[in-house]
């Protein structure tokens, strides 16, 4: 197993492995992450095997993610090799509205704080972690490309924003000469196909790389739920997802023990015993196929799973099994409005039953192919 091959991030020069590391679980503040002990093997696990993109943000696990990460970086002596990732938008000090959202102001103070925690001088890629639905596109922008000019940081990226606000972000640094967006960060994963809606495309036309997170959907794809051995409500084994679910999280992101998602889950054990891989590595192998894909971001509280999903691209998942996990895992038919226009029988209305041939098959939605599903 061995992570020795790199990838170029969106549009831009910088060489990215392919699967990353995310850093969320680093500490125990929000009761499901490890230990430091842990989390350090957990990062020298990755690098051992050529690993090069970290990620984390400024308020997860309330900092300690990026206070391990800088010291991790600063004893192992390899912050230069690596491409640190980090993020702003959450508030730091409620009551405060400015210490929090995607304003100039609250970039600017949450990026010195994170420097700091780091303990480094410059942020390979600095993401907008979330759409505040306030700040204009142009302000942040604006202020992203001051960073980059000052040195601080040497990409740019965003997250979670809805597909017209990266667009639209991505044209006014095109045309106003900004430092463009390499990265866009959605959840996607056998459970979560709502990127291919919007996101895959704007990804290879506009020119960011794909940056998958949760693509275990928070372990659930991770081989510990088996529908096999326990009934498909089973709440069982033990780790974040019990501990989301019942810690009042709102569905449907944080409560992924839903009957439609044990179906998934259920193909995924099949899929994987076939194959001779793990869950995790079928899960993972198959998200890498995916349309705009640039980097998948992976997550562990133990080292052992992360060296399980180190493995997830030494191997290619057959035609077959691809197809079976895209029709388990499919979104519920019809698709909504306007996805629902862009199907071969309205484009041969457009085109007049004449096939156009296009170089590369363009909007390209998920297949349709089972009714929806109540979870
Ligand atoms: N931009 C955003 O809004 C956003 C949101 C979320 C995450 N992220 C980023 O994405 C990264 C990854 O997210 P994630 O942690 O949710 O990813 P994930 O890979 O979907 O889930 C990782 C979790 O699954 C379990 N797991 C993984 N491998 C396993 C194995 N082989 N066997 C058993 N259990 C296994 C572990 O949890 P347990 O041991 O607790 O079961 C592990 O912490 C984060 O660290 C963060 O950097 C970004």
């Amino acid at each position: 197993m061995s992570l020795n091959r790199y990838v170029l991030l969106g549009r831009s020069g910088l060489r990215v492995s392919p699967i990353s590391l995310g850093t969320m679980t680093f500490g125990n503040e929000w009761g499901w992450g490890a230990a430091r002990d842990s989390a350090r093997r957990i990062f020298d696990t990755y690098i051992d095997v050529g690993g090069n993109f970290v990620d984390s943000a400024n308020l997860y696990t309330n900092g300690t993610s990026e206070t391990w990460l800088g010291e991790f970086m600063k004893e192992s002596g390899r912050r230069d090799k690596l491409v640190v990732a980090t993020k702003y938008t959450y508030n730091a000090d409620p009551g405060d509205p400015n210490a929090g959202g995607n304003q100039r102001k609250s970039l600017l103070r949450t990026l010195e704080t994170s420097l700091k925690r780091l303990q480094t001088d410059y942020i390979d890629l600095y993401y907008l972690h979330s759409w505040d639905r306030m700040t204009p596109a142009e302000e942040v922008m604006r202020t992203m490309d001051d960073a980059v000019r000052a040195g601080k940081i040497r990409y740019v990226g965003l997250s979670d924003t809805p597909a017209w606000y990266a667009a639209r972000a991505q044209t006014l640094a095109q045309w106003r000469g900004f430092e463009p967006v390499a990265a866009m960060q959605v959840e996607y994963s056998l459970i979560e196909r709502n990127a291919e809606l919007e996101f895959a495309d704007l990804a290879v036309e506009l020119g960011m790389g794909l940056v998958a997170w949760s693509p275990l959907a928070m372990g659930l794809l991770s081989g510990k739920y088996k529908p096999s051995e326990a009934g498909p409500n089973a709440k069982f084994g033990e780790g974040r997802l019990q501990v989301t679910s019942a810690g009042g999280n709102p569905p449907p992101g944080f409560d992924k023990l839903g009957a439609r998602n044990f179906a998934i889950v259920a193909e995924l054990e099949k899929v994987a015993r076939e194959a001779g891989v793990s869950m995790a590595q079928a899960a993972l192998n198959w998200l890498y196929g995916k349309r705009g894909m640039a980097s998948i971001l992976v997550g562990a509280t133990k080292p052992e799973q992360l060296t399980d999903s180190l493995g997830a691209l030494d191997f290619s998942l057959s035609d077959e099994h691809r197809a079976r996990l895209d029709a388990a895992s499919a979104p519920p038919s019809p698709l909504p409005f306007p996805y629902y226009f862009y199907t071969d029988v309205q484009q041969a209305r457009i085109t007049g039953g004449v096939e156009v041939e296009a170089h590369a098959p363009r909007y390209a939605l998920p297949a349709v192919v089972r009714p929806a599903q109540a979870d």
